[in-house]
């Protein structure tokens, strides 16, 4: 049995992610930031080997570093799932700039605020894996200008992303970026193809193999390879 932490779990990949590691008898943890979705996730969990929901909103450090000192045992896989697509205003020509500030401190900084406050359970672990959920949006290759301050968010993750995977590697923490493919949930909306029960099993399945070999790659659910 891991331990899996799952920041983000409260609704779309991030529940489902934790809903299929419970079923599998895994010890998980699992993060929300309104209690209003407490009841859903215990429901999801039930079957867990160990669960704890722990509370924090990925902006706020001080609520971070006191869910880490909550748990106990070493965590084996951090999935940084939270994430959010901003403000309606965000094109190059019309940009709600407050709003994109927000979303970049949500969708940038947040999962290395959430991959530094639990660092030191992941140093604890026998075989520590992060995995940091990115976009495609977020590759440079990708043409089209929708949604600049989602697609910024998430090209700026995947240079944090690099730097982390880097720094963490002689530790023999691997480290990755994760496209989930396009999901339907509430960001992914109805005309999304995949359903977000096999993305989250492919997920599963990329961050239950993950080694230093794949450590600073950028991949897709099915753990196929991302231009950055
Ligand atoms: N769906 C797709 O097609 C797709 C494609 C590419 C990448 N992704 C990425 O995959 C991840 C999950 O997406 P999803 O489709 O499951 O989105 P979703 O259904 O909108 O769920 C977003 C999750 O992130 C949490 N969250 C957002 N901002 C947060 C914050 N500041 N602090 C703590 N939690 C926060 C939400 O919590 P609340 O319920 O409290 O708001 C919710 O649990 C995101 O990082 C997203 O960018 C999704």
């Amino acid at each position: 049995m891991s331990h899996w932490l799952i920041a983000g779990a409260s609704r779309g990949i991030g529940l489902e992610l934790a809903r299929q590691l419970a079923q599998r008898g895994e010890h998980v943890t699992a993060s929300l930031r309104s209690e209003a979705a407490r009841e859903t996730l215990a429901a999801a969990l039930a079957p867990a080997g160990k669960a704890q929901i722990v509370s924090f909103d990925t902006r706020d450090e001080a609520a971070l570093c006191a869910a880490a000192a909550s748990i106990i045992e070493p965590v084996d896989v951090l999935i940084a799932n939270a994430g959010a697509y901003g403000p309606q205003r965000q094109s190059t020509l019309d940009t709600d700039f407050d709003g994109v500030l927000e979303l970049l401190s949500t969708n940038t900084l947040g999962p290395l605020r959430v991959a530094q406050a639990f660092l030191p359970l992941l140093r604890r672990s026998k075989h520590p894996r992060i995995v940091i959920m990115s976009s495609v949006l977020g590759s440079m290759a990708l043409q089209g200008t929708f949604n600049i301050g989602y697609r910024a968010s998430k090209a700026g993750l995947n240079k944090i992303t690099q730097c982390l995977a880097e720094d963490l590697k002689p530790e023999g923490i691997a480290v990755i970026s994760m496209h989930p493919g396009w999901v339907r949930t509430d960001m992914g909306g109805p005309d999304a193809p995949l359903d977000v029960t096999e993305s989250a099993e492919g997920i599963i399945g990329v961050a239950a193999a993950l080694t230093l070999a794949e450590t600073g790659r950028f991949v897709d659910y099915r753990g196929e390879e991302i231009e950055w």
